[in-house]
């Protein structure tokens, strides 16, 4: 890993005004990415959507849900120049303490098995591999499954 980006970079809450970096980023970096409403409905929501800013710019976003006690972190990114640099585990761990500030049992999150960068980032947090969705996401030639991973945090 190069150096870590952690001390340069800042968390805030992500507003209506950022989306458009932001779906600019997630257009990047995911093969089948969330909408610029996906987003919106995300804020409406009251989910806990937040930005990495670096300087003037997003380096990353996330968005977790916390409902019933327990945190589903919906969306995880980092834009493609700040990747590798240990941004995503920071914000991983910016997430894990967001959830125990909600006093959540537990954090949970869905992967696609073909991901195996945030397979590894989430199992170097601590997060363990629980189960499967099948056919949970669009993929290329139909359906792809889920893994479902973990974290307990009590
Ligand atoms: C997954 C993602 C968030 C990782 O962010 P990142 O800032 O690059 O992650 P970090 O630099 O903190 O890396 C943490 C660990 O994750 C793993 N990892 C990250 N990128 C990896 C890659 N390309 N290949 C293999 N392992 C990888 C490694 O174990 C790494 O630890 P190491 O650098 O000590 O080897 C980023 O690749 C991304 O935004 N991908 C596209 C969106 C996505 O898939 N999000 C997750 C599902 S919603």
């Amino acid at each position: 890993m190069s150096a870590p980006v952690a001390n340069s970079v800042a968390y805030r809450r992500m507003t209506e005004a950022d989306i458009e970096a932001v779906v600019a980023i997630e257009n990047i970096v995911h093969a089948h990415p969330w909408t610029a409403g996906n987003f919106k409905d995300s804020l409406a929501a009251g989910y806990e959507c937040w930005i990495a800013w670096h300087g003037s710019q997003v380096a990353g976003y996330g968005v977790l849900m916390v409902a019933a006690g327990e945190g589903h972190l919906l969306n995880l990114s980092v834009a493609a120049q700040w990747q590798r640099k240990g941004l995503g585990s920071d914000f991983t761990r910016f997430f894990i303490k967001l959830g125990r500030d909600y006093d959540a049992a537990r954090i949970y999150l869905e992967v696609r098995p073909s991901n195996a960068a945030a397979r590894a980032l989430y199992a170097g947090n601590g997060f363990a591999e629980v189960g499967t969705r099948r056919d949970y996401y669009p993929a290329a030639d139909g359906r792809e499954d889920a893994l479902i991973m973990e974290l307990n945090l009590k």
